[in-house]
């Protein structure tokens, strides 16, 4: 449902892992383009003589100022589930786009309930899967994907789409609330950009003192801890202490404020491990409060 570049990446990877597979786009221009392509493409899903299948939510998710524009994956669902009202079989409806935390349990049920006059869990199944793939080899990252996330209540779903999905391989990670596998896409794509604005903000300093960044980048790139090791600095709630990290950062805030460099990301970095030094400052006193000598636990 929706044949962009996840969409048709998604459906041709299945037709060729043996599946058959129907392109739905809304765009006729697509659809002509996909059957140019000499494939099965609709404009719309019609599941009335289908057999139990599985629907990828391929919707476009774009931005309306700082928020998703769900417009269109909204009304995406809807069709979907109308179509699921005219159809005796149990369909699986996998929420492939990239959504904020809670969307495929919020939204999403709540429109395909509404419009199929079924319920989740019963009438159909509902699961995340989302999509990492980059969008220059969009084929390529669909068949070889290392990392592979599957979301549900129901562990039968999560069973069938590992399954469906074990072909091509990847290391599969699977979670029973849909929230974390949504999550996961969306921290998979933020930690990306925080790096690469980080660097953007080091190459900035860099330009301003008439430095080479790339061969300093190449080599922090394999020196630093966070880089080189998968676990640093993954613990939620656990702020940086010590001596080096909170002085080098701040010490370099001022080094660069001095030489005209602004680092709003820097400052965000101290100001965020303030922040949460404080948060775990204020557990720990509460939870030594609780514990006092002479003071009744509940
Ligand atoms: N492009 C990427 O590299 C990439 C990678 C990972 C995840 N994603 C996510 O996947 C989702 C889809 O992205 P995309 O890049 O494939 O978008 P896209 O714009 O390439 O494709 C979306 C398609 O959906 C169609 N569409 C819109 N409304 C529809 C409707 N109501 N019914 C049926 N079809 C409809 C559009 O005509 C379009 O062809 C987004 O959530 C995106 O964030 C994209």
């Amino acid at each position: 449902m929706g044949s962009g570049v996840v969409g048709t990446a998604t459906g041709e990877g299945f037709l060729a892992a043996g599946h058959d597979v129907t392109f739905i786009d809304i765009s006729m221009s697509r659809v002509r383009e996909l059957r140019d392509r000499g494939l099965d493409a609709r404009p719309q899903l019609d599941l009335s003589a289908a057999p139990d299948s599985v629907i990828f939510l391929t919707l476009p998710t774009p931005n309306k100022s700082w928020t998703y524009d769900l417009t269109a994956f909204t009304a995406g669902t809807a069709a979907v589930g109308r179509a699921l009202a005219g159809s005796p079989a149990t369909h699986t409806v996998v929420v492939r786009s990239t959504v904020s935390p809670g969307t495929t349990e919020g939204l999403v049920r709540h429109v395909l309930e509404q419009h199929s006059g079924r319920t989740a869990g019963i009438g159909f199944r509902l699961a995340s899967n989302p999509e990492f793939l980059r969008a220059v080899s969009a084929a390529e990252d669909f068949r070889n994907p290392w990392m592979t996330v599957i979301a549900s209540r129901d562990q039968r779903t999560v069973d069938d789409l590992a399954k469906l999905l074990s072909p091509f391989g990847g290391e599969l990670r699977t979670f029973s609330d849909p929230a974390e596998a949504e999550f996961v896409k969306c921290a998979h794509n933020i930690f990306n950009a925080a790096k690469i604005s980080f660097w953007n903000e080091m190459w900035l300093v860099a330009q301003a003192i008439g430095l080479n960044l790339d061969p300093i980048a190449a080599t922090v790139a394999k020196s630093a801890e966070g880089s080189i090791n998968p676990q640093y600095g993954i613990r939620g709630g656990a702020p940086y202490g010590g001596v080096c990290l909170p002085k080098d950062t701040r010490g370099f805030l001022g080094y660069a404020s001095a030489i005209g460099v602004d680092m709003p990301l820097l400052r965000a970095v101290v100001e965020t491990n303030d922040r949460l030094e404080a948060v775990v400052k204020r557990e720990v006193e509460a939870v030594a409060e609780r514990t006092a000598p002479g003071v009744e636990l509940a």
